[in-house]
C-alpha cells in the first residue's frame, strides 16, 4: 500500500490531504525537496535536508519537527512504501490559517508532507542512452531562485513548452543571453578542450545537490572546472552538454533548440561523470531492503 506522511500521521496515499486554507495551496507559501532512492539508498539525503533547512530559514518557516525526526520520517516513508527505486518528496508550508497575506498571528504549526513515488528507471538509462533535446526560453522567475519554493508556475509553463516542442527540458535564459538553469535541473556544458562549465551558485539559480556532487566528482577525477555562466550560443557550440537533478541524475543533452551538440551522441565526459555519480550513489547506506 502506498503511504504518505502528513503532519505526524502515516496515511493511505489516496486519502492523504491538507486543508483548503493551507498556505501552500493558497499562496505557494512553502518550500520542498526531492530525494532520489536508488536500489534502496537515499542519495545525497543530508545535502537535501540541509537545503530544506536553508529554504525554510530563507522564508521564515519554523520546522515542524527537529532534524533528527525529519530524517527518521524520510526513512520510514521510504521503508513503508518499499521504495527501492523512486523519489521521496518533502513539502513544508506555513500551515493553515484564514487567507491573509502577512504571516498568521499567532503563528501556525507548519504543514509537513512526505510522499514516495516509485520510478522504475530512476537511473534514467532510457534517457541517458540517446540523450535528450532541450529548448531555450526566457527566464521569467523571481530573483530568489536559490530558495526551493513550491511557486513553480514558470517552470510548469516552461516544461510544457518543451513537451509541445518535442523536447524534454527547457533551459531558461536571462535578458543578457546567459543560461541560468533548466526548469527542474542544472545546466552544464563541456568546452572543446574538455573544461566543465556551469553557472556558479547565486540567487539566480538553485544550487543543485546533484550539481554539487557532480562537481566534487569532477574535482576528484581532475576534470578542469570553470564555474561561470555561459550563453546559449556557447552551449550550442559546445563539445558536450548535460543536466543534473535528483530526479534525473546526469542526463546528456544532444540538441539545443535546432542545434545538434557535438556528434549528436552523449559525450565521453558526460558518460564518465554519470557513471561516477551512480557509483557514489551505490555506496550510500541502504534505507530500504537488505
Ligand atoms: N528539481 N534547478 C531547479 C530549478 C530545480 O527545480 C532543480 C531540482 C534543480 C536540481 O537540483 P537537485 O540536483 O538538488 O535536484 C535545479 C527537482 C528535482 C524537482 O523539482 O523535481
Amino acid at each position: 500500500m502506498r503511504v504518505a506522511y502528513v503532519n505526524g500521521r502515516y496515511l493511505r496515499h489516496r486519502d492523504a490531504s491538507v486543508h483548503v486554507e493551507d498556505r501552500g495551496f493558497q499562496f505557494a507559501d512553502g518550500v520542498y525537496e526531492v530525494i532520489a532512492v536508488i536500489d534502496g539508498r537515499l542519495v545525497d539525503r543530508d545535502g537535501h535536508v540541509d537545503r530544506l533547512e536553508r529554504s525554510m530559514a530563507a522564508i521564515g518557516l519554523a520546522p515542524r519537527v527537529e532534524r533528527r525526526v525529519l530524517v527518521l520520517v524520510i526513512n520510514e516513508v521510504a521503508r513503508r512504501n518499499r521504495l527501492t527505486n523512486g523519489l521521496i518528496y518533502l513539502q513544508v508550508t506555513r500551515g493553515t490559517a484564514p487567507r491573509d497575506f502577512p504571516f498568521p498571528n499567532p503563528a501556525r504549526r507548519s504543514t509537513l508532507v512526505i510522499t514516495a513515488k516509485p520510478v522504475a528507471d530512476i537511473r534514467r538509462e532510457g534517457l541517458a542512452a540517446d540523450g535528450i533535446a532541450v529548448i531555450t526560453i526566457p527566464d521569467v522567475r523571481w530573483r530568489r531562485r536559490d530558495i526551493k519554493t513550491v511557486a513553480l508556475v514558470p517552470q510548469v509553463l516552461g516544461k510544457q513548452r518543451a513537451h509541445d516542442a518535442g523536447a524534454y527540458e527547457a533551459w531558461q535564459v536571462e535578458d543578457d543571453g546567459l543560461v541560468t538553469e533548466g526548469c527542474s535541473s542544472n545546466a552544464f556544458i563541456v568546452t572543446a578542450d574538455g573544461r566543465l562549465v556551469t553557472r556558479p551558485p547565486s540567487p539566480a539559480i538553485l544550487n543543485g545537490i546533484t550539481r554539487l556532487s557532480v562537481l566534487d566528482l569532477a574535482a576528484r577525477e581532475r576534470v578542469p572546472v570553470e564555474p561561470r555562466p555561459f550563453t546559449v550560443a556557447e552551449a550550442k557550440a559546445a563539445a558536450e552538454a548535460f543536466l543534473t537533478s535528483a530526479s534525473h541524475v546526469v542526463v546528456p543533452v544532444v540538441r539545443i533548440d535546432d542545434t545538434v551538440i557535438g556528434d549528436g551522441r552523449p559525450g565521453p565526459l558526460t558518460r564518465r561523470l554519470r557513471a561516477a555519480y551512480l557509483e557514489a550513489a551505490a555506496a550510500e547506506p541502504r534505507a530500504v531492503g537488505r
